[in-house]
């Protein structure tokens, strides 16, 4: 006879399929490139369509593995998902009949954890998983769990689980967070949608994509607005109503693009891009002596500057909207390894986002880590293809960026990553004249 088992619950995260991006770089680009809808808002509004029974329309949702691990999840709860042409997506949860978020889905996309405050004000419990930390950083999530306390629900942390329930309505209060979170102030202010009475969350991120939310949530009959930059105020209702959104650009898909001109040495135009959320980023990169012009949804860059004297050093230091995004700081360490001088780099929202820069340095670059979340670059170095890993999203981007700058060929390892949030990635460097392929680990044949 076996032995008998002690019960325990394992989770063995579904195998990956090993990628690559194979690049061959040193060539400018030229064309235009359409930009997509952005990841960071869209995963936000497929959450917030679990706080009515009526369906959700959303066009310009990007194509992207994260929307659709999000998708998945909604599903597995009971919520009907159509996905009837590319980019829109419907949303449905009149029955959500599974009240739990498990660690399959938090371990996938930190994005999950969107699920908490809905699920909670409208239905009064949810288990959720914690999401963890990864590659950028611990990433706690204290602050939305904080929040849920304040505005009356009670939750339990088990196994790696919180157990939250809210006895009868959320009711609203004052949150105020010691620093500006993204996901805590729209956790939160999903949540404070439903609940009796008003919510004030302050400091309140001032990202685009948390307005893009409003905005939607307004469209739902929410009573919820910005009422100084830094602060948001939500007037609970008893129910809200299905709705249509289009989601705005990608704004970091757009910066990425803005590299890919500029260190290629070429000419690039990005269309449907969103210069108004771009600011900081663009006079960062105007600083370099990059040429660029943005009016309303098309940015033109040339980087033909790259040919003669080359970019200038810069010093830049990430932090929340309206400052220069975190996100954006991959990109942006890449131009600065084709700037003449010293750049620092502060990275003050992530810990361990300029850890990717050992990668970069493989190919060539002077990247120095000189203190926690600080580094300076020295430029210009020309880049050289090289064999690399990719251990996140945006760093992901950022080596395709170095090796389309580089000579020779570029092996990128864990293309995965990318697919996570950059609709069409290789189709779309292709168009401006890449070399670029996505190939099977250890095969020769293509993926598409
Ligand atoms: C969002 O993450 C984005 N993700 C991130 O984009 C982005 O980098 C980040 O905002 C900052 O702009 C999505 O929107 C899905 P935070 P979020 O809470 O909301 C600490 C990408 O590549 N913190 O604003 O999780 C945290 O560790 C991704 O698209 C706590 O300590 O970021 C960080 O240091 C990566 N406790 C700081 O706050 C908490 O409870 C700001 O993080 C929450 C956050």
């Amino acid at each position: 006879m076996a032995d008998a088992k002690p019960f325990h619950w394992e989770f063995t995260p579904e195998p990956v399929t090993r990628e690559v991006f194979r690049v061959e770089g040193g060539r400018p680009l030229a064309g235009t490139v359409p930009i997509s809808g952005s990841k960071n808002a869209a995963l936000k509004m497929l959450a917030a369509a679990t706080l009515t029974g009526e369906r959700c329309r959303f066009t310009n949702v990007p194509e992207i593995e994260d929307v659709r691990v999000m998708a998945g999840t909604l599903r597995d709860l009971g919520v009907v998902v159509d996905h009837p042409e590319p980019n829109v997506y419907e949303v449905a949860s009149g029955d959500v009949d599974w009240l739990f978020v498990p660690l399959e889905a938090a371990a996938k996309m930190r994005a999950s954890f969107m699920l908490l405050g809905p699920l909670l004000t409208r239905f009064g419990r949810v288990i959720i998983s914690n999401p963890g930390g990864d590659r950028i950083g611990r990433r706690p999530v204290d602050l939305h769990v904080d929040a849920m306390r304040s505005l009356g629900a009670q939750i339990d942390y088990r196994n790696g689980y919180y157990f939250a329930t809210a006895p009868g309505r959320l009711r609203g209060t004052e949150i105020r967070f010691p620093f500006v979170s993204v996901m805590g102030t729209e956790n939160t202010m999903l949540a404070a949608t439903l609940a009796e009475g008003e919510t004030v969350i302050r400091p309140a991120a001032q990202e685009p994509e948390v307005d893009d939310l409003i905005a939607f949530l307004q469209k739902m009959g929410a009573d919820v607005s910005r009422t100084y930059p830094d602060t948001i105020e939500i007037h609970g209702k008893k129910r809200l109503r299905g709705a249509d959104h289009h989601v705005i650009p990608d704004r970091i898909e757009a910066g990425t693009f803005v590299v890919a001109g500029a260190v290629s040495g070429g000419k690039v135009t990005l269309t449907g891009a969103p210069c108004d959320h771009l600011g900081a980023f663009i006079e960062t990169v105007g600083r370099t002596g990059v040429s660029l012009n943005c009016s309303r949804d098309t940015i033109e860059v040339d980087g033909s500057a790259l040919g003669g004297a080359g970019f200038r050093a810069c010093d830049i230091e990430t932090a929340p909207y309206p400052g220069l995004a975190t996100d954006l700081q991959p990109p942006t360490s890449v131009l600065l390894t084709q700037a003449n001088g010293v750049s620092h780099v502060h990275e003050a929202i992530f810990e361990d986002r300029l850890e990717w820069l050992s990668e970069l340095n493989r190919m060539g670059a002077k990247a120095k880590i000189e203190g926690p979340g600080t580094a300076t670059i020295t430029g210009r170095t020309p880049l050289h293809g090289a064999d690399v890993e990719i251990g996140d999203l945006r760093a992901g981007a950022s080596l395709i960026l170095a090796a389309l700058a580089a000579d020779g060929l570029t092996t990128i390892h864990g293309a995965h990553h990318v697919e996570r949030g950059y609709e069409n990635i290789e189709r779309k460097f292709l168009d401006l004249g890449a070399r670029i392929e996505r190939l099977q680990e250890g095969t020769d044949s293509t993926s598409s």
